[in-house]
Protein backbone atom coordinates (compact mmCIF):
# COMPACT_ATOMS: atom_id res chain seq x y z
CA UNK A 1 0.00 0.00 0.00
CA UNK A 2 1.50 3.17 -1.16
CA UNK A 3 2.17 5.48 1.86
CA UNK A 4 1.60 9.69 1.37
CA UNK A 5 3.59 12.58 2.10
CA UNK A 6 1.37 15.37 3.71
CA UNK A 7 3.15 19.09 3.94
CA UNK A 8 0.81 21.44 6.87
CA UNK A 9 1.35 24.84 5.31
CA UNK A 10 0.44 27.50 8.27
CA UNK A 11 2.22 25.09 10.27
CA UNK A 12 1.95 27.66 13.06
CA UNK A 13 -2.16 27.64 12.77
CA UNK A 14 -4.12 26.53 16.11
CA UNK A 15 -5.57 23.66 13.85
CA UNK A 16 -2.35 22.23 13.06
CA UNK A 17 -2.36 19.65 16.13
CA UNK A 18 -5.79 18.79 15.52
CA UNK A 19 -5.10 17.71 12.16
CA UNK A 20 -1.71 15.91 12.86
CA UNK A 21 -3.65 14.02 15.38
CA UNK A 22 -6.77 13.31 12.80
CA UNK A 23 -3.81 12.06 10.57
CA UNK A 24 -2.19 9.78 13.23
CA UNK A 25 -5.73 8.38 14.25
CA UNK A 26 -6.49 7.65 10.50
CA UNK A 27 -3.27 5.88 9.50
CA UNK A 28 -5.19 2.58 8.89
CA UNK A 29 -6.81 4.10 6.16
CA UNK A 30 -4.39 6.68 5.27
CA UNK A 31 -1.04 5.55 5.98
CA UNK A 32 1.71 7.65 5.95
CA UNK A 33 5.34 8.05 5.26
CA UNK A 34 6.16 11.84 6.30
CA UNK A 35 4.34 14.38 7.92
CA UNK A 36 6.17 17.64 7.28
CA UNK A 37 4.48 21.17 8.89
CA UNK A 38 5.67 24.62 7.05
CA UNK A 39 5.44 28.13 7.83
CA UNK A 40 6.98 31.37 7.29
CA UNK A 41 7.04 32.16 11.14
CA UNK A 42 9.69 30.34 12.43
CA UNK A 43 8.99 30.99 16.30
CA UNK A 44 4.83 29.97 16.24
CA UNK A 45 5.90 27.10 13.94
CA UNK A 46 8.71 25.64 16.40
CA UNK A 47 6.47 25.60 19.37
CA UNK A 48 3.57 23.60 17.96
CA UNK A 49 6.05 21.68 15.87
CA UNK A 50 8.14 20.72 18.88
CA UNK A 51 5.24 19.51 20.50
CA UNK A 52 4.07 17.69 17.65
CA UNK A 53 7.51 15.75 17.04
CA UNK A 54 7.06 15.04 20.86
CA UNK A 55 3.79 13.48 20.40
CA UNK A 56 4.36 11.85 16.74
CA UNK A 57 7.72 10.03 18.29
CA UNK A 58 5.98 8.58 21.13
CA UNK A 59 2.44 7.50 19.14
CA UNK A 60 3.50 6.59 16.00
CA UNK A 61 8.03 6.29 15.54
CA UNK A 62 7.12 4.83 12.17
CA UNK A 63 5.72 8.01 10.35
CA UNK A 64 8.38 10.79 9.84
CA UNK A 65 8.25 14.22 10.97
CA UNK A 66 9.58 17.53 10.64
CA UNK A 67 9.03 21.45 10.49
CA UNK A 68 10.62 23.81 8.29
CA UNK A 69 10.23 27.47 6.69
CA UNK A 70 12.32 26.69 3.65
CA UNK A 71 9.80 25.99 0.73
CA UNK A 72 12.21 23.32 -1.11
CA UNK A 73 12.32 21.11 2.16
CA UNK A 74 8.63 21.70 2.46
CA UNK A 75 7.58 20.94 -0.69
CA UNK A 76 9.73 18.54 -2.37
CA UNK A 77 8.11 14.64 -2.84
CA UNK A 78 4.73 15.58 -1.31
CA UNK A 79 1.34 13.94 -2.41
CA UNK A 80 -1.05 16.79 -0.25
CA UNK A 81 -0.81 20.26 1.00
CA UNK A 82 -3.04 21.28 3.44
CA UNK A 83 -3.40 24.22 3.57
CA UNK A 84 -4.37 27.00 6.52
CA UNK A 85 -2.53 30.14 6.66
CA UNK A 86 -3.85 33.41 7.79
CA UNK A 87 -1.70 36.39 6.69
CA UNK A 88 -1.32 39.17 9.25
CA UNK A 89 -2.23 36.65 11.99
CA UNK A 90 -4.59 37.80 14.67
CA UNK A 91 -3.75 41.20 15.10
CA UNK A 92 -4.70 42.26 11.50
CA UNK A 93 -7.91 39.82 12.05
CA UNK A 94 -8.83 42.33 15.03
CA UNK A 95 -8.33 45.38 12.65
CA UNK A 96 -10.38 43.90 10.00
CA UNK A 97 -13.11 43.46 12.43
CA UNK A 98 -12.71 46.50 15.03
CA UNK A 99 -12.64 48.99 11.74
CA UNK A 100 -16.28 48.78 10.67
CA UNK A 101 -17.59 48.57 13.70
CA UNK A 102 -16.28 51.79 14.58
CA UNK A 103 -18.79 52.60 11.53
CA UNK A 104 -21.57 50.28 12.90
CA UNK A 105 -20.64 48.18 10.33
CA UNK A 106 -20.71 44.16 10.82
CA UNK A 107 -17.06 43.30 11.97
CA UNK A 108 -16.36 39.87 11.25
CA UNK A 109 -13.57 37.59 9.93
CA UNK A 110 -14.79 36.48 6.35
CA UNK A 111 -18.24 39.04 5.85
CA UNK A 112 -18.57 42.40 4.65
CA UNK A 113 -15.63 44.81 4.90
CA UNK A 114 -13.21 42.76 7.45
CA UNK A 115 -13.88 39.70 5.01
CA UNK A 116 -12.47 42.17 2.01
CA UNK A 117 -9.72 43.24 3.97
CA UNK A 118 -8.57 39.56 4.93
CA UNK A 119 -9.21 38.63 0.84
CA UNK A 120 -6.99 41.56 0.07
CA UNK A 121 -4.72 39.85 2.39
CA UNK A 122 -4.82 36.17 1.57
CA UNK A 123 -4.62 35.94 -2.16
CA UNK A 124 -1.01 36.80 -2.61
CA UNK A 125 0.08 34.21 0.29
CA UNK A 126 -2.32 31.25 -0.92
CA UNK A 127 -0.80 32.13 -4.46
CA UNK A 128 3.16 31.72 -3.21
CA UNK A 129 1.69 27.85 -1.00
CA UNK A 130 0.09 27.06 -4.38
CA UNK A 131 2.98 27.72 -6.63
CA UNK A 132 5.64 26.13 -4.19
CA UNK A 133 3.80 23.06 -4.13
CA UNK A 134 3.67 23.26 -8.15
CA UNK A 135 7.44 23.79 -8.59
CA UNK A 136 8.51 21.08 -5.94
CA UNK A 137 5.80 18.76 -6.85
CA UNK A 138 3.55 19.29 -9.72
CA UNK A 139 1.38 15.88 -9.28
CA UNK A 140 0.15 16.95 -5.62
CA UNK A 141 -3.34 18.48 -4.34
CA UNK A 142 -3.54 21.33 -1.93
CA UNK A 143 -6.52 21.08 -0.02
CA UNK A 144 -7.14 24.29 0.91
CA UNK A 145 -8.94 25.70 4.24
CA UNK A 146 -7.12 29.31 4.20
CA UNK A 147 -10.20 31.99 4.43
CA UNK A 148 -12.24 34.28 3.29
CA UNK A 149 -12.25 30.88 1.05
CA UNK A 150 -15.05 32.51 -1.09
CA UNK A 151 -12.25 35.31 -2.43
CA UNK A 152 -9.57 33.15 -2.74
CA UNK A 153 -10.98 30.69 -4.51
CA UNK A 154 -12.43 33.40 -6.86
CA UNK A 155 -9.08 34.52 -7.14
CA UNK A 156 -7.00 31.12 -7.34
CA UNK A 157 -9.31 29.93 -10.49
CA UNK A 158 -8.92 33.35 -12.23
CA UNK A 159 -5.11 33.41 -11.65
CA UNK A 160 -4.20 29.49 -11.38
CA UNK A 161 -7.19 27.97 -13.40
CA UNK A 162 -5.47 24.68 -14.19
CA UNK A 163 -4.00 24.34 -10.57
CA UNK A 164 -5.13 20.94 -8.32
CA UNK A 165 -6.40 23.36 -5.59
CA UNK A 166 -9.77 22.26 -3.75
CA UNK A 167 -10.79 25.37 -1.74
CA UNK A 168 -12.88 24.16 1.20
CA UNK A 169 -14.97 25.10 4.06
CA UNK A 170 -15.94 23.05 7.35
CA UNK A 171 -18.96 24.66 8.52
CA UNK A 172 -21.59 23.03 6.60
CA UNK A 173 -19.96 19.74 7.93
CA UNK A 174 -19.93 20.62 11.69
CA UNK A 175 -23.64 21.90 11.03
CA UNK A 176 -24.39 18.61 9.32
CA UNK A 177 -23.02 16.96 12.57
CA UNK A 178 -26.17 19.19 14.56
CA UNK A 179 -28.50 17.57 11.91
CA UNK A 180 -27.84 14.07 12.60
CA UNK A 181 -27.92 15.14 16.32
CA UNK A 182 -31.07 16.61 16.14
CA UNK A 183 -32.14 13.62 14.01
CA UNK A 184 -30.83 11.01 15.92
CA UNK A 185 -28.29 9.67 13.91
CA UNK A 186 -25.20 8.18 14.39
CA UNK A 187 -23.58 10.10 11.78
CA UNK A 188 -23.66 12.65 9.31
CA UNK A 189 -22.52 10.69 6.51
CA UNK A 190 -26.09 8.50 7.13
CA UNK A 191 -28.04 11.86 5.14
CA UNK A 192 -27.58 12.42 1.28
CA UNK A 193 -27.78 16.14 1.29
CA UNK A 194 -28.44 18.78 -1.44
CA UNK A 195 -27.11 22.71 -1.15
CA UNK A 196 -26.36 25.69 -3.42
CA UNK A 197 -24.47 28.81 -2.78
CA UNK A 198 -21.32 30.73 -2.41
CA UNK A 199 -18.94 29.97 0.59
CA UNK A 200 -20.52 30.96 4.14
CA UNK A 201 -23.50 31.78 2.11
CA UNK A 202 -25.49 28.78 1.16
CA UNK A 203 -28.95 26.42 1.62
CA UNK A 204 -29.65 22.97 2.26
CA UNK A 205 -32.82 21.98 -0.26
CA UNK A 206 -33.25 18.36 1.02
CA UNK A 207 -31.45 15.82 3.27
CA UNK A 208 -32.89 12.64 3.16
CA UNK A 209 -31.44 9.08 4.53
CA UNK A 210 -30.16 6.39 2.83
CA UNK A 211 -33.39 5.17 1.86
CA UNK A 212 -34.64 8.21 0.48
CA UNK A 213 -37.12 9.00 3.16
CA UNK A 214 -37.18 12.77 3.86
CA UNK A 215 -35.53 14.25 6.99
CA UNK A 216 -36.31 18.09 6.78
CA UNK A 217 -39.38 17.94 8.46
CA UNK A 218 -38.34 16.52 11.53
CA UNK A 219 -35.43 18.89 11.41
CA UNK A 220 -36.88 22.01 10.33
CA UNK A 221 -39.23 21.59 13.46
CA UNK A 222 -36.44 21.89 15.48
CA UNK A 223 -34.89 24.38 13.21
CA UNK A 224 -37.48 26.42 13.61
CA UNK A 225 -37.78 26.86 17.58
CA UNK A 226 -34.32 26.97 18.44
CA UNK A 227 -32.29 27.48 15.37
CA UNK A 228 -29.09 24.86 15.64
CA UNK A 229 -29.10 25.11 19.49
CA UNK A 230 -28.74 21.66 19.97
CA UNK A 231 -27.05 20.05 22.82
CA UNK A 232 -24.15 18.10 20.74
CA UNK A 233 -21.01 20.43 20.45
CA UNK A 234 -17.80 21.07 17.82
CA UNK A 235 -14.51 22.49 20.13
CA UNK A 236 -14.13 25.03 17.35
CA UNK A 237 -17.81 26.12 17.88
CA UNK A 238 -18.41 26.33 21.61
CA UNK A 239 -17.71 29.74 22.57
CA UNK A 240 -21.11 31.79 23.85
CA UNK A 241 -20.51 33.70 20.53
CA UNK A 242 -21.06 30.66 18.39
CA UNK A 243 -23.92 29.46 20.70
CA UNK A 244 -25.91 32.27 19.62
CA UNK A 245 -24.45 32.51 15.87
CA UNK A 246 -26.42 28.86 16.19
CA UNK A 247 -29.49 30.12 18.01
CA UNK A 248 -29.39 33.26 15.49
CA UNK A 249 -30.26 30.39 12.60
CA UNK A 250 -34.09 30.55 13.82
CA UNK A 251 -34.05 33.80 12.21
CA UNK A 252 -32.62 33.14 9.01
CA UNK A 253 -34.43 29.79 8.51
CA UNK A 254 -37.89 31.93 9.37
CA UNK A 255 -37.02 34.08 5.91
CA UNK A 256 -37.64 30.72 3.94
CA UNK A 257 -38.98 28.11 5.44
CA UNK A 258 -38.28 25.70 2.47
CA UNK A 259 -34.69 25.62 2.51
CA UNK A 260 -32.11 25.85 6.11
CA UNK A 261 -29.65 27.94 6.15
CA UNK A 262 -25.79 28.22 6.64
CA UNK A 263 -25.32 30.02 10.06
CA UNK A 264 -22.84 33.07 8.10
CA UNK A 265 -26.02 34.50 6.62
CA UNK A 266 -26.89 36.57 10.02
CA UNK A 267 -24.52 39.19 8.83
CA UNK A 268 -26.21 39.74 5.47
CA UNK A 269 -29.91 39.38 7.01
CA UNK A 270 -29.53 40.59 10.26
CA UNK A 271 -26.63 42.97 10.26
CA UNK A 272 -28.10 45.75 12.73
CA UNK A 273 -28.47 43.03 14.99
CA UNK A 274 -25.17 41.70 15.01
CA UNK A 275 -23.70 45.08 15.17
CA UNK A 276 -25.45 45.75 18.40
CA UNK A 277 -24.67 42.52 19.67
CA UNK A 278 -20.48 43.39 19.13
CA UNK A 279 -18.21 44.35 21.49
CA UNK A 280 -16.41 47.17 19.80
CA UNK A 281 -13.57 46.89 21.61
CA UNK A 282 -13.49 43.08 22.44
CA UNK A 283 -14.20 41.03 19.55
CA UNK A 284 -13.91 37.47 18.21
CA UNK A 285 -10.60 37.45 17.37
CA UNK A 286 -9.87 38.75 20.87
CA UNK A 287 -12.26 35.89 21.83
CA UNK A 288 -9.68 33.29 19.98
CA UNK A 289 -6.11 34.91 21.21
CA UNK A 290 -7.76 34.54 24.69
CA UNK A 291 -8.94 30.82 23.98
CA UNK A 292 -7.90 28.76 21.43
CA UNK A 293 -4.61 30.41 20.81
CA UNK A 294 -3.34 30.17 24.21
CA UNK A 295 -4.52 26.88 24.30
CA UNK A 296 -3.14 25.50 21.42
CA UNK A 297 0.15 27.09 22.22
CA UNK A 298 0.08 26.50 26.35
CA UNK A 299 -0.43 22.60 25.79
CA UNK A 300 2.29 22.64 23.13
CA UNK A 301 4.67 24.23 25.66
CA UNK A 302 3.92 22.16 28.71
CA UNK A 303 4.51 19.16 26.01
CA UNK A 304 8.04 20.08 25.36
CA UNK A 305 9.07 21.52 28.99
CA UNK A 306 7.89 18.01 30.21
CA UNK A 307 9.34 16.00 26.66
CA UNK A 308 6.73 14.06 26.76
CA UNK A 309 3.05 14.31 25.50
CA UNK A 310 1.40 11.97 27.65
CA UNK A 311 -1.63 12.36 28.83
CA UNK A 312 -2.07 15.42 26.21
CA UNK A 313 -4.28 15.89 23.79
CA UNK A 314 -5.38 18.80 20.93
CA UNK A 315 -9.14 19.22 20.45
CA UNK A 316 -9.89 17.81 16.92
CA UNK A 317 -13.37 17.37 15.40
CA UNK A 318 -15.30 17.82 11.79
CA UNK A 319 -12.80 20.31 10.61
CA UNK A 320 -9.83 18.03 10.65
CA UNK A 321 -11.90 14.60 9.82
CA UNK A 322 -13.26 16.54 6.67
CA UNK A 323 -9.62 17.10 5.00
CA UNK A 324 -8.64 13.67 5.81
CA UNK A 325 -11.85 12.30 4.26
CA UNK A 326 -10.89 14.80 1.12
CA UNK A 327 -7.65 13.04 0.94
CA UNK A 328 -8.67 9.76 0.88
CA UNK A 329 -11.50 10.54 -1.46
CA UNK A 330 -8.46 11.79 -3.60
CA UNK A 331 -5.94 8.68 -2.94
CA UNK A 332 -8.22 5.76 -3.05
CA UNK A 333 -11.16 7.64 -5.62
CA UNK A 334 -13.60 6.62 -3.45
CA UNK A 335 -16.21 9.22 -5.43
CA UNK A 336 -17.19 10.37 -1.24
CA UNK A 337 -20.25 13.07 -1.89
CA UNK A 338 -18.62 16.14 -0.08
CA UNK A 339 -19.35 19.61 -0.45
CA UNK A 340 -16.75 22.10 -1.65
CA UNK A 341 -16.49 25.12 -3.44
CA UNK A 342 -16.03 24.61 -7.33
CA UNK A 343 -16.29 26.54 -10.73
CA UNK A 344 -20.47 26.49 -11.39
CA UNK A 345 -20.29 25.50 -15.06
CA UNK A 346 -24.51 25.18 -14.79
CA UNK A 347 -24.41 23.29 -11.98
CA UNK A 348 -26.47 25.49 -10.67
CA UNK A 349 -28.43 26.02 -13.89
CA UNK A 350 -29.80 29.84 -14.01
CA UNK A 351 -26.55 31.26 -12.00
CA UNK A 352 -23.30 33.04 -13.58
CA UNK A 353 -21.30 29.82 -14.91
CA UNK A 354 -17.85 31.46 -13.74
CA UNK A 355 -19.14 31.87 -10.01
CA UNK A 356 -17.58 30.03 -7.25
CA UNK A 357 -20.04 28.21 -5.76
CA UNK A 358 -20.47 25.71 -2.59
CA UNK A 359 -22.47 22.48 -3.61
CA UNK A 360 -21.87 18.85 -3.08
CA UNK A 361 -19.75 17.04 -5.55
CA UNK A 362 -18.36 13.45 -6.43
CA UNK A 363 -14.73 13.12 -5.43
CA UNK A 364 -12.45 10.82 -6.33
CA UNK A 365 -8.82 10.95 -8.21
CA UNK A 366 -9.24 13.29 -11.00
CA UNK A 367 -10.64 15.93 -8.10
CA UNK A 368 -14.37 17.37 -7.59
CA UNK A 369 -16.99 16.25 -9.99
CA UNK A 370 -19.80 18.35 -9.21
CA UNK A 371 -23.98 17.66 -9.17
CA UNK A 372 -26.39 19.62 -10.66
CA UNK A 373 -28.44 21.49 -8.48
CA UNK A 374 -30.90 22.93 -10.55
CA UNK A 375 -32.60 26.22 -11.13
CA UNK A 376 -32.94 28.45 -7.05
CA UNK A 377 -35.83 30.69 -6.72
CA UNK A 378 -35.29 34.46 -6.83
CA UNK A 379 -34.57 35.51 -3.22
CA UNK A 380 -31.08 32.99 -3.16
CA UNK A 381 -30.24 34.00 -6.36
CA UNK A 382 -30.88 37.74 -5.55
CA UNK A 383 -28.36 37.94 -2.70
CA UNK A 384 -25.83 35.59 -4.39
CA UNK A 385 -25.74 37.88 -7.55
CA UNK A 386 -25.37 40.60 -5.31
CA UNK A 387 -22.59 38.63 -2.95
CA UNK A 388 -20.96 37.04 -5.88
CA UNK A 389 -20.40 40.52 -7.48
CA UNK A 390 -18.66 42.06 -4.11
CA UNK A 391 -16.14 38.63 -4.16
CA UNK A 392 -15.27 39.09 -8.23
CA UNK A 393 -14.34 42.90 -7.45
CA UNK A 394 -12.59 42.17 -4.71
CA UNK A 395 -10.40 39.95 -7.01
CA UNK A 396 -10.59 42.62 -9.80
CA UNK A 397 -9.09 45.14 -7.56
CA UNK A 398 -6.29 42.70 -6.29
CA UNK A 399 -5.33 42.69 -10.00
CA UNK A 400 -5.88 45.69 -11.20
CA UNK A 401 -4.76 47.42 -7.84
CA UNK A 402 -8.04 49.25 -8.51
CA UNK A 403 -8.88 51.62 -5.74
CA UNK A 404 -12.45 52.15 -7.25
CA UNK A 405 -13.00 48.05 -7.75
CA UNK A 406 -12.51 47.44 -4.29
CA UNK A 407 -14.59 51.02 -2.97
CA UNK A 408 -17.54 49.20 -5.25
CA UNK A 409 -16.99 45.62 -3.95
CA UNK A 410 -17.35 47.85 0.07
CA UNK A 411 -20.62 49.77 -1.82
CA UNK A 412 -22.14 46.20 -2.76
CA UNK A 413 -21.74 44.57 0.44
CA UNK A 414 -25.30 43.44 2.04
CA UNK A 415 -23.51 44.38 5.38
CA UNK A 416 -22.32 48.34 4.15
CA UNK A 417 -25.61 50.94 4.15
CA UNK A 418 -24.13 53.48 1.70
CA UNK A 419 -21.29 54.37 -0.52
CA UNK A 420 -19.98 57.07 1.73
CA UNK A 421 -19.62 54.77 4.77
CA UNK A 422 -18.04 52.39 2.37
CA UNK A 423 -15.29 55.03 1.42
CA UNK A 424 -14.41 55.62 4.93
CA UNK A 425 -14.11 52.04 5.84
CA UNK A 426 -11.47 51.43 3.30
CA UNK A 427 -9.48 54.35 3.60
CA UNK A 428 -8.96 52.73 7.21
CA UNK A 429 -8.48 49.37 6.45
CA UNK A 430 -6.60 50.61 3.56
CA UNK A 431 -3.83 52.69 5.84
CA UNK A 432 -4.02 49.61 8.37
CA UNK A 433 -2.92 47.15 5.68
CA UNK A 434 -0.36 48.89 4.40
CA UNK A 435 2.61 46.59 3.12
CA UNK A 436 -0.05 43.40 3.23
CA UNK A 437 -3.00 44.77 -0.09
CA UNK A 438 -1.48 45.48 -3.70
CA UNK A 439 -0.97 49.35 -3.69
CA UNK A 440 -4.64 50.73 -5.13
CA UNK A 441 -4.70 54.03 -7.60
P1 LIG B 1 -3.30 31.20 12.94
O1 LIG B 1 -2.94 32.64 12.83
O2 LIG B 1 -3.24 30.54 14.25
O3 LIG B 1 -2.35 30.35 11.96
C1 LIG B 1 -2.05 30.70 10.66
C2 LIG B 1 -0.58 30.45 10.37
O4 LIG B 1 -0.35 30.76 8.98
C3 LIG B 1 0.39 31.31 11.17
O5 LIG B 1 1.29 30.53 11.90
C4 LIG B 1 1.10 32.16 10.12
O6 LIG B 1 2.43 32.43 10.41
C5 LIG B 1 0.96 31.28 8.89
N1 LIG B 1 1.16 31.98 7.61
C6 LIG B 1 0.72 33.20 7.25
N2 LIG B 1 1.11 33.48 5.99
C7 LIG B 1 1.80 32.41 5.55
C8 LIG B 1 2.47 32.11 4.32
N3 LIG B 1 2.47 32.97 3.29
N4 LIG B 1 3.09 30.92 4.22
C9 LIG B 1 3.09 30.05 5.25
N5 LIG B 1 2.48 30.28 6.42
C10 LIG B 1 1.85 31.46 6.57
O7 LIG B 1 -4.75 31.06 12.32
P2 LIG B 1 -5.89 29.98 12.60
O8 LIG B 1 -6.92 30.57 13.45
O9 LIG B 1 -5.30 28.71 13.02
O10 LIG B 1 -6.53 29.83 11.15
C11 LIG B 1 -5.77 29.45 10.03
C12 LIG B 1 -6.56 29.66 8.76
O11 LIG B 1 -7.56 28.66 8.62
C13 LIG B 1 -7.33 30.99 8.71
O12 LIG B 1 -7.32 31.49 7.40
C14 LIG B 1 -8.72 30.58 9.09
O13 LIG B 1 -9.70 31.49 8.67
C15 LIG B 1 -8.79 29.28 8.33
N6 LIG B 1 -9.90 28.38 8.66
C16 LIG B 1 -10.77 28.13 7.66
C17 LIG B 1 -11.83 27.30 7.86
C18 LIG B 1 -12.77 27.09 6.74
O14 LIG B 1 -13.90 26.72 6.97
N7 LIG B 1 -12.36 27.30 5.50
C19 LIG B 1 -12.01 26.71 9.11
C20 LIG B 1 -11.10 26.99 10.12
C21 LIG B 1 -10.02 27.83 9.88
C1 LIG C 1 -16.17 28.11 10.92
C2 LIG C 1 -15.90 28.59 9.53
C3 LIG C 1 -14.47 28.96 9.32
C4 LIG C 1 -13.97 29.87 10.43
C5 LIG C 1 -14.14 29.07 11.72
C6 LIG C 1 -13.53 29.65 12.97
O1 LIG C 1 -15.78 26.78 11.10
O2 LIG C 1 -16.27 27.66 8.57
O3 LIG C 1 -14.34 29.53 8.06
O4 LIG C 1 -12.64 30.24 10.22
O5 LIG C 1 -15.51 28.90 11.91
O6 LIG C 1 -14.06 30.84 13.34
P1 LIG C 1 -13.55 31.52 14.69
O7 LIG C 1 -14.29 32.81 14.72
O8 LIG C 1 -13.91 30.60 15.80
O9 LIG C 1 -12.08 31.69 14.52
MN1 LIG D 1 -15.54 28.32 6.55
Amino acid sequence: MKKFTVTIAGGGSTYTPGIVLMLMENLDRFPLDEIILYDNNEERQRILGEACKIMMKERHPEVKFSFTTDPKEAFTGIDFVMAHIRVGLYAMRELDEKIPLKYNVVGQETCGPGGIAYGMRSIAGVLEVLDYMEKYSPNAWMLNYSNPAAIVAEATRRLRPNSKIINICDMPVALENIFAAILELDSRKDMIVRYYGLNHFGWWTSITDKAGNDLMPKLKEFVKEKGYAAETEDFQHRAQSWKDTYLKAKDVFALDPETVPNTYLKYYLYQDYVVEHSDKDYTRANEVMDSREKEVFGISKEIIEKGSAEGYTFSSGAHATFIVDLACAIAYNTKERMLLIVPNNGAISNFDPTAMVEIPCEVGSNGPEPLSMGTIPTFQKGLMEQQVAVEKLTVDAWIEGSYLKLWQALTLSKTVPSAAVAKEILDELMEANKGYWPELK
